[in-house]
């Protein structure tokens, strides 16, 4: 059966004390909003409507820019849950199949929960999460009868009793498109926030002959950030959970505590991760990588032997071949390094292409800005560039080529030749002495008159 994704994206998340819209907030660096995302599309939905409000134009931006067909609908005023699901009606009027509601800002709930929500839906007509809460504290209440959920008492208009339950409503709910909206239409703000409650749909459901149930998952899944120390939280729960993954698959990492991945970083096996390296975006290590301590890594992509660190950066569009060799204090962005190509020491390589076997000397620096445009620098195959060269990007070192220590290199080098750029040396016999002996002069003068 086809399905259809709403998620809850428009309260402010008062408590994050923050400009930016809570769901923006980013976990392992991805927003919040993007790991529910993530998650519903598990589901492959047919339909994935977002409901924003707070922050709506810059929620749209980061929706679309994760899932371009993401439809975007606005909930002007925060008048409850059921409220925001139902202000994508008209978005889903036509669909069919079932409808899922997740929030944005609770980004760990997993495929495999989703999965057993849906088998359950085989059976019951709506299917909502739970979980045994530690401290249920304010959270909804499942009424349960056996297998079934008769209804969804929020916190505040709960008997003693029912605030007993520990059984809580984690929020996400399942059923059909057509339920969704027809039990929607008959929720009220009767109640003690005056809001009109997703939650009431349970009791509504039960009343109009049909029936539902409640999945349990771990707390951890149902977890929802609002404050920063939730944030915290949950980038600690989301690191915990990486580490532990990295090593099933066959990682080495001798910290692991201080390694930090990024929601969408690929390590292959056989790969060891020294200490204190963080992982932003977009980074993939093939199989039978190495980085070393203190590695910061973006938008990268490092082959097989290939040998990163200590103390690397590697900016967008690095991309390393086999056994290429970047070692400290070097800086790659938008550059390519061909097989067994090094850069061993205190270099920026950025814009350029550098061909296979070729040595980067210790100092080495593209000049790729002008200050207004950004220029491209060419290094063939088996080069040899001094320490301390300067490539004045556009600019192309060809196969074989070399340049001398310290070169300031304007012109194209061609194949097999040497660009020697520097003034001529010459020693003046005696001058150090004899300049040593005037200043020391001087210094002596000043003490004596006591400056
Ligand atoms: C809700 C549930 C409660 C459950 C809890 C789990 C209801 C009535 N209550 O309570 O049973 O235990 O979540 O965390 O559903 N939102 C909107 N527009 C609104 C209101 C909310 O987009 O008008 C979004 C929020 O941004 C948030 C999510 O919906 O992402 C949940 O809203 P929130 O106000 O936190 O619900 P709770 O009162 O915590
Ligand atoms: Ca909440």
């Amino acid at each position: 059966m086809s399905t259809n994704l709403i998620i809850l994206a428009a309260g402010k998340g008062t408590r994050m004390k923050s400009d930016m819209p809570k769901v923006l907030h980013a976990v392992a660096g991805a927003p919040l909003l993007v790991h529910a995302m993530k998650a519903g599309m598990a589901l492959e939905p047919s339909k994935m409507v977002i409901v924003a409000g707070h922050g709506a134009e810059a929620v749209t931006q980061a929706a679309q820019a994760y899932e371009p067909a993401s439809e975007i609908v606005l909930q002007t005023e925060q008048n409850g849950t059921g409220h925001a699901v139902l202000c994508a009606k008209d978005a889903l009027q036509n669909a069919s199949g079932d409808t899922l509601v997740l929030y944005g800002d609770t980004p760990f709930i997993s495929a495999e929960t989703l999965a057993a929500m849906q088998a359950a839906r085989t059976t019951f007509d709506v299917v909502v999460l739970g979980f045994e809460a530690a401290d249920p504290a304010r959270y909804g209440r499942l009424v349960m009868d056996g297998p079934r959920l008769q209804r969804i008492v929020e916190f505040k208009d709960a008997s003693d009793e029912e605030r007993d339950i520990s059984f809580c409503n984690s929020g996400v709910i399942l059923c059909s498109n057509i339920h969704m909206f027809e039990l929607l239409d008959q929720v009220t703000n009767d109640n003690a926030s005056g809001e009109y409650y997703l939650t009431d749909i349970i009791g509504l459901a039960h009343a109009a002959g049909l029936s539902a149930t409640a999945v349990a998952c771990d707390e951890a899944e149902t977890m929802g950030v609002n404050s920063r120390a939730d944030l915290a939280e949950a980038e600690a729960a989301f690191q915990a959970r990486a580490r532990a993954d990295a090593l099933e698959n066959g990682i080495t990492m001798t910290a692991p505590e201080t390694v930090f991945f990024a929601h969408d970083t690929f390590v292959g096996a056989d790969t060891i991760i020294e200490p204190n390296v963080v992982f932003g975006p977009e980074v993939t290590l093939e199989n039978g990588t190495h980085i070393r301590a203190f590695s910061h890594l973006e938008g990268a992509h490092v082959s097989r032997g290939a040998v990163v660190g200590p103390y690397a950066r590697l900016r967008p569009g690095a991309e390393l071949s086999e056994d290429v060799h970047v070692g400290n204090f070097v800086e790659i962005k938008n550059a390519t390094l061909a097989e067994g190509a090094k850069a061993n020491h205190l270099t920026y390589i950025g814009d350029a292409s550098i061909g296979a076997g070729t040595n980067v000397g210790a100092g080495t620096i593209t000049c790729n800005y002008d200050g207004v445009f950004k220029h491209h620098t060419k290094i063939g195959s088996h080069a040899f560039i001094g320490s301390n060269t300067m490539l004045i990007a556009p600019v192309s070192v060809g196969n074989q080529a070399m340049t001398a220590t310290g070169a300031v290199v304007s012109k194209d080098v061609p194949d097999g030749a040497m660009a020697i750029s520097r003034t001529p040396q010459e020693n003046k016999p005696g001058l150090a002495v004899r300049l040593f002996d005037k200043l020391r002069a001087k210094k002596a003068r000043q003490q004596k008159e006591g400056k």
